[in-house]
């Protein structure tokens, strides 16, 4: 995965911005996500993406 390629197109932030935000601040669930990077909080099309982010980095995601 291009780290470029924007995962969440409402707020324009790329999937490297997640996964560094995901690595750096240990975020686990969604929300967390949304919180630090804004991704998500729009229209919420991005959110099963960012699951599988977040289980691929954690093992497993907390809802
Ligand atoms: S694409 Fe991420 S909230 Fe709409």
């Amino acid at each position: 995965m291009n780290p470029d390629t924007i995962i969440c197109t409402c707020n324009e932030i790329s999937y490297g911005e997640v996964e560094k935000a995901i690595r750096e601040q240990q975020l686990k669930t969604i929300e967390d996500v949304g919180d630090a990077t804004t991704a998500g909080t729009m229209c919420g099309g991005c959110v099963d993406e960012i699951y599988l982010m977040l289980e691929k980095i954690n093992g497993k995601v907390e809802l």
